[in-house]
């Protein structure tokens, strides 16, 4: 796995055509949207997402919580947040924050009604992603969903099939074609994984319980 300064550098240089590259990856609007729904937002809910990159989940997030909700937006890569940007005005939308930071370390100043890495969480470096969780998941609400959508190679089905192809391809990327958000997550709370693409993305969803008595 590609160091934190290997891989920001890697998400500079390909920034200008995320967009393009990403069918190759196969990811898609359906997967987006799928994604989108299971963090069942509401009008003028506060949502993060951690690793926002160039802000291909925007119009999708905007569109579920409209005029009055917001969306901060955390990334380590200059250049996916210029992208982003260019997005956010293109769209003339003033509820967007987008902040340079590592997601370890970030220092939130607000709570948040959900949150969402979306193909984020196995782009980080195996010691960043604790603490990206934790950090995230401190300032989510009670009764709030911490969404990921990423890769499940561990997990699929077709894994003899799947998994070989997906590793090429992850090659490509710098994320990590093992990681295992179910096992990951499981000590914040029940995970529900759902496939969202032939068993290569999955949608993992925990929901933040209240404060115990
Ligand atoms: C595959 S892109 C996903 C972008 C976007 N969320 C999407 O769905 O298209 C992964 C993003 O994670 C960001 N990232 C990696 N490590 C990070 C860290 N420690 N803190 C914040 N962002 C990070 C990268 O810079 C990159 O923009």
């Amino acid at each position: 796995m590609a160091r934190q300064e290997a891989i920001t550098a890697q998400y500079d240089r390909v920034a200008p055509w995320y967009r393009t590259l990403s069918p190759l990856f196969l990811i898609n609007p359906l997967m987006r949207r799928k994604t989108v729904a299971a963090m069942s937002l509401r009008a003028g809910d506060a949502v993060l997402e951690v690793g926002v990159g160039s802000g291909r989940n925007l119009s999708y997030l905007l569109d579920a919580m409209g005029a009055s909700g917001s969306v901060t937006g955390v990334d380590l890569s200059a250049g996916m947040l210029a992208e982003a940007r260019k997005l956010v005005d293109r769209r003339g939308a003033a509820n967007v924050h987008l902040i340079e930071a590592n997601a370890a370390t970030v220092e939130y100043n607000r709570d948040f009604d959900a949150v969402l890495f979306s193909l984020s969480y196995s782009a980080m470096p195996a010691d960043v992603r604790p603490a990206a969780v934790d950090r995230a998941w401190d300032r989510l609400r009670p009764g709030g969903r911490l969404v990921i959508l990423d890769g499940g190679i561990a997990r699929t089905r077709l894994r003899p099939i799947i998994a070989p192809i997906a590793r090429q391809l992850v090659k490509l990327g710098p994320g990590d074609p093992d990681v295992n958000p179910l096992d990951d997550l499981a000590h914040l709370g029940e995970v529900v994984s759902e496939p969202v693409l032939l068993d290569v993305y999955f949608v993992y969803t925990v929901v933040k319980p209240p404060p115990s008595a």
